[in-house]
Order: structure tokens, then C-alpha cells, then sequence
């Protein structure tokens, strides 16, 4: 039984094999947070953990439990400042940051939340209108929601905790519900607050930028406020919403980590707070900044319901932690036809053209790619309008018959007779200045009619908290969809919204903007991905702009990142696997030199980077030479033979491209029969000491033959010091020879210079 509730002694337990998570409610009628970690045994009361101790300077505002059930004022010792809560509000005491602040009508922003009692679920309620975790069988998750009530005024809040049976696992979100005949705002409402005990961690946060999306950040947790956020409007190249917790000496296998992640892609803020007792307040949510949501007093508008927070416990290390979040998003949070799909290997047109094609260029490239095996081809920017650049045509969704004179449906058409599928781009969010669709309807877009507009990449922002303009959205997509044949969306959006302003709405409904802009485009979402469930949809953000889990719910795919070159993500991909599994990993094998960075690297690394995730390629195929052809044909099958494989595998990270000139990671299948090991070298080493390296996940007793993929024609070649067999438990405890065999001009079969990956196959002999 998931959840243990002891009512008399006041305390909740969600428990599985795994994991525990213990509260209880304070002697002032607030909930406490007793512990968060490794399963343990249940007990009527954890009372013991509740300490208590006179402060100087300690705010005891509230009444004091005596111990002998008498309840006594003026008490010097219940100080909320001192005491681990769960979901502190501000003005009772407690000087930290709150999860919670609501203003009344005057003013006010005290409030004081009491328990009034529980309710358990089987599985796991939907969230209204949000992304969230999800079960198929009720009794995958069970879910306990604790009622508080302000007694000033009668203002609900609910908070709500689900378990999963069968992973470590326990999601969050929390409802307001204004029941005080009076209107209020919402400043602040966080999804998660955990306050932990002590502060001897690590924070591991995904940070970046356009082009190097999500690079591994680590550092030990100092005194008072650390946090990541982005206040872009979308959840951002530079922060991802996630933050593990990992002990100083926890690594990939070892030691405890605990993982928060935020199914949401607008404005968030991630932070922990090391007050100076020594004690950590970590919370995720909606960013502050900007927000403020007014309930009314109707059924509808007096509720407000956080996005959902997704919590792990790890004592795996990292490799513990991103197999649970692996497990999770790509089985309980993916949905739809693709969820469990081997994906298609596209071809897209963007670096292979930009906006400068024709019908007969992407033709050539469609027809060359399918024979080469590849699936799918993608028009990607510059189809619509007269868009020949960034400037003009967003928001125009019909053909430019200058470049495609029978239209999206003709070369829809024309592909599928080719034997392929067809894919289109579109970003639906936005509009250009020069547009038809900006000339109808200038009030549709983000900004204030009274001051300049401002631009990203020469365009605007529609206002997609206005249900018009969703519909409107609809609709015109709906037409284009329904008229042509089109299998694939890659639905993208290219700049941050910087003035969040929705014209023609009140003064309260604008802190309400930002998060109604994303309500929008998740209800956008909703309704094509239902209209059209056999699309599969690739989300994209300028690259990895919004790779987060609220997108991962309606598009189970994601572009990485607008650099392709391999060298480089090799380090985005490493990063994004801490939180993100490989189905949804989105990579192409683009042309050399590399566009972002002038980069030479070969076919075979390309290849191979590309293939931990969704594959494709992103180049002019007209222009490749023959024998580059002929390594394409083998790759494109090496793909068909191991994508459903990669895709499901369990993936381990062996060797970080963070901390030196190297880095590997491995899939291995659910019954440890077989493995592909992924080894990536940057620079050329000159006369090099012996290698190796340890591989992940394998079984020990198994006997495992080791072999090698050609350079060239992805075959398996034995490996060159192969002993017959290894058992899993010398792969795993000694490693895999990576030595060169030779230095400086002599031969080696190792592949030499900059930038080299190698790839084996570890099989059950
Ligand atoms: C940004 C995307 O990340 C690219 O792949 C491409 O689709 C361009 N936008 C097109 O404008």
C-alpha cells in the first residue's frame, strides 16, 4: 500500500519498495516535512524528528504542542523558521522564501494554511488544461491529497501527491481555490517545496545557450539563494527545469540523488535556499516574476492549479536518476500513436537549402534520400508567403507557388508517390510585421500598443492567451493539415517573448499573460495532436529552446539543438540524457564543414553521434560523393536495425565529455543479452598510455563477444585483442581495451585524429 496514513498521530507516509516520503501536520495545523529518501519502515508516529529549540530573535507566532496534548501560548521554541515544512507560506514566521504568497483585497499577504484532512486516489488525477505524468492502470500510482484551509477567510488549498508503484517516483502540484467571497491574487505559487535537513550537496542544473543547450553544471551548495529560471517565456536555452541534489561524492553509480523536474515550458524558476542552520529549501515552479493570477469568485476562475513537479530519489547515483526520469517521461509522459513507434529517419532541408529551393531541388534531395533508404523527407522554413528570409510571410500558412507551384499539397503529393512520407515546419506562434495575417489583426500580437514593438529574429509574438487566436490557429492549420498529405510536424519557435502585454485585457488579467500563453499553446497542442493522431510531431525551439518535459506530453520528439555539429553534440546530447531519454532526442547528420562550427568531422562520427535518438540527416544529398552515398545506405540500415533498440534500451553514461578529452555511453536491452557501446574521442592524443574503459549494466555471469563497427561500412569486425569471451563482470569491472595500437606514423587500427567515435556491440556469446 503506497500511501500509510496515520490519522490519530498525524502522519502521512507514501511509500513504495523504494522510496519514502514522510509528513505530518505541526502542532499549528501546518504540514511538516519529516523525510524524503531511501524506503524505511513505517511507524505510527516520527514525532522524535520534530525538534525543537529555543532561538534568540525566533519568530514563535504560533501555539506549541506541550507534549502532554496541552496547547500552550507564548511559546519560545515553535518557531516555523526552524521547522521543515512543506509548503511554507510568508508572514507566519519563517524568513525563508515561501512556495506560497497570496494577496487579499487590501493588501494582505499573510496567510496561514491548517490541515483539514485527506483524500487517497487510486492513480493519478489529470491536472486541468496541463502536461503531467500519467498512469494507464489505476494501480500504477496512488495519489493522497491533503486539504488545508486559511481560517481567516476560508481560501482552499489542496496539495496533491502522487506515488508510482513501481519507480521512485513522486509527483506534485498544488490547487487554490478562492472560497472567501472576496477577490485575491496569486503571486507566487510553486509546485514543489522540499526542505532537507542539511545542506551537504551538490546542485547539477542543465545550462547553456543557443547552440550548447544544457551543458552538465555542478556545484557544491553555498549559503543562501542559488537558482536557475528563465523569465524568456519559454523554458529556455540557457536553463533547463530540472535540479538534481546529489551528495559530494555521488557519481553516475554511486551515491544518493535526488532529482526535480518542472512538465512545464514557459517561465520557471528552480532554486535552493541554504539558510544559515545549515538547513535546504528547494522549490521549483511558475517564475514569480511577471505572475499574478486573480481569482475570482465563479466556479472556473476561482481555482488555480500549479504545473506538475516530478521528484526522484536515487542511491544509483545520476544513472539512477536518469533511468527513472527515462522511464517515466518516455513511457508516463510521451502519449500517442509514436510513444512506443520506431521513429522515421527523415531527411530535412534546412542546411542542405535554407529558404533558397524550388520543388525541383527538394525533389532531387527526397528521391536521392529514398534511395538511400531514408523515410521521410521535411520542407522545413521558407515554403509560405514570399518568405525568402527571416523578415516576412510567419503567420501566412499558404504556399508560395513561386517556389512550389502546386502548393504543400502537390509536393505532398509528389513525395508519397515516391514511396516516401511527407513532413512540413511551421511556427504557429508567431507572426512577421510583413504579413497578411499582421496587417488584418495588428491587436492579436504581445505588446503594449503605447510603446515600440519589439523584435527577435524580425518577428512578433502572437497573443495566444486570447482564445480567438488559438482558434484562429486551428483552424488555419486544420485546413492545411487536412489538405494535404502530411505525416510529420516539426513545430517550432524562435524567439522569447519579451513583452508580455495582451492588448484590450484589464490590468489584473495581465500577470495572468505569460502563463495563459503557454495554456494557449498547450491547447493548441490538444486539439491537433487529437485531430490528427497519426502526425507525429518534432517540437523545436531555435534549436533546444523548449526541450522540456511539458512539450515531451504532446510532441514525444524534440530538436536538440541548431548545432549539428557531432563533436559538439556530443556534449549536448551527454547533458540532455541527464533528465531526457534518447526517443526523444531528436538528431541529424548535417554536411562538412559544420555550419555552427566549421568542423571536419567523418560520416562515421556523424553518423554515430546521431544515432543515440531520433535520426535523420540535414544535408544536400545531391551533393555528397559516391562513396559518402555508399557509407549513407549503410548507416541508414544500421539505423532500421538498432533504432527500436536505442530508443527502449536502459542508456548508462560511462565517460563525461565535461571532464576530459573523451566521452562514451552505452544502451543495453532489458534482459542484458546485448549492448551498444558509443566511445567518443575530441582531440588526438600523441603516444598515448593504455585504455580503458568500464562499461554499465551488463550481467556478470554472462559470457559476452565484443566486436567493432567498420569505419565505413557500419559492418561488425572482431575486435583486435578479443580473448573469446569476455563475462560481464571484467566489461564491467576492468573495461574494454581502448588502447591505440601504435603512435605518430605507424598504422593503427584505432581511428586516428580529432573527433574519432567508435561504436561496439557487446552480445551474449
Ligand atoms: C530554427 C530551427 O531550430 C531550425 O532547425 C530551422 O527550422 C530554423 N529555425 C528555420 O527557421
Amino acid at each position: 500500500m503506497p500511501t500509510i496514513v496515520h490519522e490519530k498521530a498525524g502522519f502521512f507516509h507514501l511509500c513504495n519498495d523504494q522510496i519514502s516520503y514522510i509528513m505530518m501536520v505541526l502542532p499549528d495545523g501546518e504540514i511538516g516535512q519529516i523525510y524524503f529518501g531511501e524506503r524505511l519502515h513505517d511507524r505510527e508516529s516520527f514525532s522524535w524528528l520534530l525538534e525543537l529549540a529555543h532561538r534568540d530573535m525566533a519568530p514563535c507566532v504560533f501555539d506549541e504542542e506541550a507534549g502532554d496534548g496541552r496547547v500552550c501560548w507564548g511559546s519560545t521554541t515553535y518557531s516555523r523558521e526552524h521547522i521543515r515544512q512543506e509548503y511554507p507560506t510568508f508572514g507566519t514566521g519563517d524568513m525563508r522564501q515561501p512556495a506560497l504568497e497570496i494577496e487579499r483585497e487590501g493588501g494582505n499577504t499573510l496567510s496561514h494554511f491548517c490541515y483539514k484532512g485527506f483524500l487517497v486516489q487510486e492513480g493519478k488525477p489529470r491536472i486541468p488544461s496541463l502536461p503531467a505524468t500519467y498512469v494507464e492502470q489505476p494501480d500504477e500510482a496512488q495519489t493522497l491529497i491533503l486539504k488545508l484551509e486559511d481560517p481567516l477567510d476560508g481560501t482552499k488549498l489542496d496539495l496533491y501527491y502522487s506515488i508510482y508503484r513501481d519507480m521512485p517516483v513522486i509527483t506534485r502540484h498544488v490547487r487554490i481555490r478562492n472560497q472567501s467571497g472576496k477577490s485575491m491574487v496569486v503571486k507566487r505559487a510553486m509546485s514543489l517545496n522540499l526542505d532537507l535537513p542539511d545542506s551537504q550537496y551538490d546542485m547539477i542544473d542543465l545550462a547553456g545557450a543557443s547552440l550548447r543547450e544544457r551543458y552538465v553544471d555542478r556545484h557544491p551548495l553555498h549559503l543562501g539563494i542559488q537558482s536557475i529560471g528563465s523569465m524568456r517565456g519559454h523554458s529556455s536555452h540557457q536553463f533547463n527545469p530540472f535540479l538534481a541534489l546529489t551528495r559530494p561524492n555521488t557519481d553516475e553509480q554511486n551515491g544518493e540523488a535526488i532529482g526535480i523536474s518542472l512538465v512545464y515550458s514557459g517561465n520557471f524558476l528552480a532554486q535552493v535556499e541554504v539558510d544559515t542552520m545549515g538547513v535546504s529549501r528547494v522549490m521549483i515552479g511558475i517564475h514569480p516574476q511577471g505572475f499574478s493570477w486573480a481569482l475570482g469568485m465563479g466556479e472556473e476562475d476561482s481555482v488555480f492549479c500549479t504545473p506538475e513537479a516530478v521528484l526522484t530519489y536515487s542511491h544509483h547515483g545520476l544513472d539512477g536518476m536518469s533511468r527513472t526520469f527515462h522511464q517515466l517521461f518516455r513511457t508516463r509522459l510521451a502519449r500517442g500513436y509514436w510513444r512506443d513507434r520506431e521513429r522515421p529517419i527523415i531527411v530535412n532541408n534546412w542546411e542542405a537549402t535554407y529558404m533558397n529551393f524550388d520543388e525541383k531541388k527538394v525533389l532531387e534531395i527526397a528521391e536521392q534520400a529514398k534511395n538511400l533508404g531514408v523515410e521521410m523527407f521535411v520542407l522545413d522554413d521558407g515554403w509560405f508567403g514570399h518568405r525568402d528570409d527571416a523578415t516576412s510571410s510567419l503567420g501566412d500558412w499558404y504556399s508560395d507557388i513561386r517556389k512550389l507551384p502546386d502548393g504543400i499539397q502537390g509536393l505532398s503529393e509528389k513525395i508519397e508517390a515516391r514511396g516516401m512520407k511527407f513532413g512540413l515546419w511551421i511556427e504557429p506562434e508567431m507572426v512577421s510585421p510583413d504579413s497578411d495575417l499582421f496587417r488584418a489583426h495588428p491587436e492579436w500580437v504581445l505588446g503594449a500598443e503605447n510603446r515600440p514593438l519589439c523584435l527577435g529574429r524580425h518577428q512578433l509574438v502572437l497573443d495566444l492567451s486570447k482564445p480567438v487566436v488559438v482558434n484562429y490557429l486551428f483552424e488555419t492549420l486544420e485546413k492545411l493539415i487536412e489538405s494535404s498529405r502530411i505525416s510529420y510536424i516539426k513545430w517550432d519557435m524562435n524567439r522569447s517573448i519579451s513583452q508580455a502585454w495582451s492588448r484590450g485585457q484589464g490590468a489584473v488579467s495581465q500577470g495572468k499573460v505569460l502563463h495563459r500563453q503557454i495554456l494557449g499553446i498547450y491547447e493548441l497542442y490538444e486539439r491537433l495532436t487529437t485531430r490528427f493522431p497519426l502526425i507525429l510531431f518534432e517540437s523545436c525551439a531555435s534549436g533546444g529552446g523548449r526541450f522540456d518535459p511539458g512539450m515531451l506530453y504532446y510532441a514525444p520528439q524534440a530538436w536538440t539543438s541548431d548545432d549539428t555539429d557531432a563533436a559538439e553534440r556530443v556534449k549536448i546530447q551527454y547533458g540532455t540524457s541527464l533528465v531526457y531519454p534518447l526517443s526523444c532526442i531528436s538528431n541529424h547528420v548535417s554536411a562538412v564543414p559544420n555550419h555552427q562550427t566549421h568542423r571536419i568531422t567523418s560520416m562515421f562520427t556523424r553518423g554515430t553521434v546521431a544515432a543515440f535518438g531520433a535520426f535523420g540527416y540535414e544535408l544536400d544529398i545531391t551533393q555528397l560523393k559516391i562513396e559518402e552515398k555508399e557509407q549513407m545506405k549503410a548507416q541508414v540500415a544500421f539505423i532500421k536495425r538498432w533504432r527500436g533498440f536505442i530508443q527502449k534500451g536502459c542508456m548508462h553514461r560511462l565517460v563525461s565529455p565535461f571532464e576530459g578529452n573523451d566521452a562514451a555511453w552505452m544502451v543495453v536491452s532489458a534482459n542484458q543479452k546485448q549492448a551498444l557501446v558509443f566511445a567518443f574521442r575530441f582531440q588526438q592524443p600523441v603516444n598515448a598510455g593504455f585504455r580503458r574503459m568500464r562499461l554499465q549494466g551488463l550481467d556478470t555471469d554472462t559470457r559476452y563477444i565484443v566486436k567493432e563497427a567498420n569505419q565505413t561500412d557500419w559492418s561488425w569486425k572482431a575486435m583486435e585483442k578479443e580473448p573469446g569471451f569476455h563475462y560481464g563482470d571484467e566489461l564491467m569491472k576492468i573495461g574494454l581495451l581502448l588502447s591505440d595500437a601504435a603512435s605518430g606514423v605507424l598504422s593503427s587500427t584505432v581511428p586516428q585524429g580529432d573527433w574519432q567515435a567508435r561504436v561496439f556491440l557487446v552480445e551474449e556469446s
